[in-house]
């Protein structure tokens, strides 16, 4: 069985789809710099599968470390997880974003290529299709500039490792464009564990259900939606996990550079995450509408069909799952990995 470099694997998504590559037979070798993950999640990837994987830590802005790791191990193909994701962060520190998610990117690349490694699954986002774009997005629409740093970064490395692709032939590059990552493995022994205040609405939602948080602020009701709140399209976890095994099989297969979109193509309101929160884990989430956040769309999901058609992956999970197994891991780990 092929083995895999997961750069990033200790982190929320990394560490999931570590547990379906070890469940689907995969050697996996996971390169993180910890910065903003722990090694107890990797203990438990291990523990969850009854197998075991390789942990380097290292940075992948250091060219020295990355061909370290090619050189003491046979690769067959790469995970790229590893970055920066905090948008309003990124406003604050851009150079720092382009340093992680952009110069990081190119020393991967450069490693891969001086081992003979071309095959690559990057994490991209649906940042990428900017601000212009109607729902639902589908690949082939044009894309144009995210309204933040971080999404800047992920347009940059896409369109690069597009260009790489197009100049060598021997590279085979999926480009993952995830919408809203939410839920946790069913154990409820991993899932997502942001540092400080979370900037997003899932893990904001379970800090305030287990306390952490007073009440939840909903940013905007008059929207052009259905209940007037943003609509985004939720993908579990473990459903995003099991695309990254699906765009393995297929790039160890195939070459050249192809964008799949990862969601379920429902659009979810904030209002409806909160009320079918509410009622699927029985626990109340106080709740205040205050004025939107800049930079918000009204609403953004994808049409996913083609990841279904190429890849033969479909998101397996409900909303219901979704919010269930996320609380599920918040019940259990009140202060995440901590
Ligand atoms: P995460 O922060 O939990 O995981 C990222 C991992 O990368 C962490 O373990 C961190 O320690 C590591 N890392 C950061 N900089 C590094 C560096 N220079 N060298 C080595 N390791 C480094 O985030 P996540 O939610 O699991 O996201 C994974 C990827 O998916 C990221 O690239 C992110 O931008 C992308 N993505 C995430 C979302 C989301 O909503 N979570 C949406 C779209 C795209
Ligand atoms: C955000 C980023 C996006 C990134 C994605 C995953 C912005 C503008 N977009 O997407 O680039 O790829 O995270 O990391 O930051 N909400 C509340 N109250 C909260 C938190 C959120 O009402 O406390 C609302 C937001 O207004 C939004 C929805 O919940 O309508 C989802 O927010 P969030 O989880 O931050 O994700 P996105 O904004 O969709």
């Amino acid at each position: 069985m092929a083995r895999i470099l997961v750069t990033g694997g200790a982190g929320y998504i990394g560490s999931h789809t570590c547990v379906e590559l070890l469940n689907a037979g995969y050697e996996v070798i996971v390169f993180d710099n910890l910065s903003n993950s722990s090694e107890e999640s990797l203990r438990r990837v291990q523990i969850l599968t009854g197998e075991s994987l390789v942990f380097i830590k290292g940075d992948i802005r250091n060219q020295h470390e990355l061909n370290q790791v090619f050189d003491d191990y046979q690769i067959d193909a790469v995970i790229h997880f590893a970055g920066l994701k905090a948008v309003g962060e990124s406003q604050q520190i851009p150079l720092t974003y382009f340093d992680h998610n952009i110069t990081g990117s190119i020393q991967l690349i450069k490693a891969m290529e001086k081992a003979g490694v071309f095959k690559l699954v990057f994490s991209s986002s649906a940042t990428v299709y900017g601000e212009h774009n109607p729902s639902p997005y589908n690949e082939e629409m044009p894309l144009s500039m995210p309204n933040n740093n971080y999404g800047y970064t992920k347009l940059i490395v896409e369109q690069l490792l597009q260009k790489l692709s197009q100049a060598d032939q021997r590279w085979s590059i999926g480009l993952l464009r995830y919408f809203n990552p939410v839920g946790a493995h069913k154990s409820g022994q991993i899932g997502e564990d942001p540092q400080g205040i979370p900037n997003n609405l899932m893990p904001y939602v379970t800090q305030v259900a287990v306390g952490r948080r007073e009440k939840l602020s909903i940013f905007g009701h008059d929207y052009p939606t259905k209940d007037g709140t943003c609509e985004r399209d939720f993908i579990h976890v473990v459903d995003l996990a099991k695309a990254h095994v699906f765009a393995v099989i297929n790039r160890l297969k195939q070459t050249g550079c192809r964008a799949w979109n990862i969601g379920t193509g429902m659009p979810i309101s904030v209002l409806q995450i909160k009320e079918t929160f509410e009622k699927v884990n029985c626990v109340a989430i106080p709740t205040t509408f205050v004025e939107r956040r800049a930079g918000d769309l009204a609403a953004f999901y994808a049409d996913a069909t083609r990841a279904e058609q190429e890849l033969g992956w479909k998101p397996q999970y409900s909303l219901e799952d979704m919010l269930a197994d996320s609380w599920n891991w918040q019940k259990q780990n009140p202060n995440g990995y901590n």
